[in-house]
C-alpha cells in the first residue's frame, strides 16, 4: 500500500511516497481503510528527524480488520480514529492503525472528510477543559444561574474552536476568546460571548475590562496558542488572590519554561497522547489511565453529539492530489498560512494509487 513519510529541515517540509505492507492490528487495535485524513501542526513540529515518518494521526474511513480483543467494531463500520502519535501505520496511507479506545463511529450525517478533522484536535480541547481544568462536562453542565467564566486563547484554531464548542455545551460563561483573522469565523459558530482581537495589542486590558464589566474573576484559561507570549497575557488575567486557585493549561509549554509560577496558580500542559493512556511530564501514570477512560467515553459521546446535530466538525478544504498533497499541506501549517480550517486529503484522489499493492 502507499504510505507518505514526512520530514522538515531548515523550515522546508519534504515527503516520500513508499510502498509498504498493509499492517496487522494488535489485539486492542483496529485496522482502518483510510478514506480521508488531515494534517496537524504536530506534523511539522515533530518532523525534524533523520527519517521521514508517517505523521498522519487523524483517520476517517471504514474498519477493515479488528484485533482479537476488540468487541465494539466490525469490518465495514464507518469510523474516525486517533492514531497513536509517532507509532508506525499512521493515516498518511491507504490503511492505518488506531487503538480501539480512540476509535468512534461516524453517524450518517458526518462525512469522512468532516470526520477527519475531529480526532486529535477535538480530544486536545476536551482533555484541556475537562481533565486539566476540571470544568463540568457537557453531560453534567453548569447549573442555570451559576457562572463559570473561561478564557480560550486562539478561538479560531482547530483546538480552540473545539474548546469553544464544548465550553458552550458545558454551559460555561462568560466565554471570552482571543482571535485575529479568524474572528469572523469564530463569531459564526456562536459559542463565544466575547471575541478580542490579538492584533490590536491591548489584549490584557480588553479582556480585563470584559471581566470587570461582567463582575467576574477568571479562574480557568486554556491557551490553545502558546506562542507570542499568549500565556503571559493569560497569567495577567487569572485571579491569583481569591480562595479558588486560577488554572491555566497550555498546548505547548512556555518557551523558555517558567521556573516559578505565581503563587496560587496551577499550571499544566495538555498533551493529547494521554488520550491513549500515555503519561507525560504534566500527567502521571495514574492520571493518564483516567484520561484514557475519559477519552474512550468522550469519543463515543461525540458520536451522539454529531448524530443529534449538537456539535459539528471543523471547516475543511480538500487538497488536490490526495496524499501527494501532504507535503504542501504540512508546509502551509508551518508557514502559518492556515486559518479557521483543516487541510483534508482524500486517499482516492491520489494519482497513481494502483502502482502500490
Ligand atoms: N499539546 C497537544 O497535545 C496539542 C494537540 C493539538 C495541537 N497542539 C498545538 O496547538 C496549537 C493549535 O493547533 P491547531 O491544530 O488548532 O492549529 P491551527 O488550527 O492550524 O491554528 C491556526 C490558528 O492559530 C491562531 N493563532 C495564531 N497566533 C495566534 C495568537 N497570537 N493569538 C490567537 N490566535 C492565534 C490563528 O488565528 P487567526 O487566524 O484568528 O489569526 C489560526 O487560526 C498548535 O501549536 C499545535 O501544535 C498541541
Amino acid at each position: 500500500m502507499l504510505e507518505i513519510g514526512v520530514q522538515r529541515k531548515d523550515g522546508v517540509v519534504s515527503s516520500e511516497a513508499r510502498n509498504v505492507p498493509i499492517p496487522e492490528p494488535a489485539e486492542n487495535e483496529v485496522l482502518i481503510k483510510v478514506v480521508a485524513t488531515d494534517s496537524n501542526p504536530k506534523d511539522w513540529k515533530a518532523s525534524a528527524r533523520p527519517v521521514k515518518i508517517n505523521q498522519g494521526d487523524d483517520i476517517a474511513g471504514t474498519v477493515h480488520k479488528v484485533g482479537k480483543n476488540v468487541h465494539d467494531f466490525k469490518p465495514g463500520d464507518r469510523v474516525a480514529a486517533f492514531h497513536r502519535m509517532f507509532a508506525p501505520s499512521g493515516s498518511y496511507a491507504e490503511y492505518a492503525i488506531a487503538p480501539a479506545s480512540t476509535t468512534f463511529f461516524l453517524p450518517p450525517n458526518t462525512s469522512f472528510e468532516s470526520g477527519a478533522t475531529l480526532p486529535l484536535a477535538s480530544m486536545t480541547a476536551a482533555l484541556a477543559l475537562y481533565q486539566h481544568l476540571g470544568l463540568p462536562a457537557p453531560w453534567n453542565p453548569v447549573p442555570k444561574g451559576k457562572r463559570v467564566p473561561l478564557l480560550i486563547y486562539g478561538g479560531s484554531s482547530a483546538v480552540g474552536t473545539f474548546a469553544l464548542k464544548f465550553a458552550k455545551l458545558s454551559g460555561l460563561g462568560p466565554i471570552i476568546t482571543i482571535a485575529g483573522g479568524g474572528a469572523e469565523f469564530v463569531k459564526s459558530i456562536n459559542a463565544a460571548d466575547y471575541i478580542v482581537d490579538y492584533r490590536k495589542k491591548n489584549v490584557v486590558a480588553d479582556v480585563q475590562k470584559i471581566l470587570d464589566d461582567e463582575g467576574v474573576k477568571l479562574h480557568h484559561a486554556f491557551d490553545a496558542v502558546s506562542e507570542h507570549d499568549s500565556w503571559k497575557h493569560v497569567l495577567d488575567l487569572l485571579d491569583k488572590e481569591g480562595s479558588e486557585r486560577g488554572k491555566i493549561t497550555m498546548v505547548d509549554p512556555p518557551e523558555p519554561m517558567v521556573s516559578e509560577w505565581p503563587q496560587g496558580l496551577e499550571f499544566s500542559r495538555v498533551f493529547v497522547s494521554s488520550a491513549y493512556g500515555e503519561p507525560h511530564q504534566w500527567c502521571n501514570e495514574e492520571q493518564a489511565k483516567v484520561h484514557r477512560d475519559f477519552a474512550y467515553v468522550f469519543y463515543r459521546y461525540m458520536t451522539l453529539l454529531l448524530a443529534e446535530g449538537r456539535f459539528v466538525p471543523h471547516p475543511y478544504e480538500v487538497q488536490p492530489d490526495g496524499l501527494l498533497a501532504v507535503e504542501k499541506g504540512v508546509q502551509a501549517l508551518y508557514d502559518r498560512k492556515v486559518s479557521s480550517k483543516k487541510l483534508v486529503y482524500r486517499v482516492a484522489d491520489t494519482p497513481g494509487l494502483d502502482k502500490y499493492q
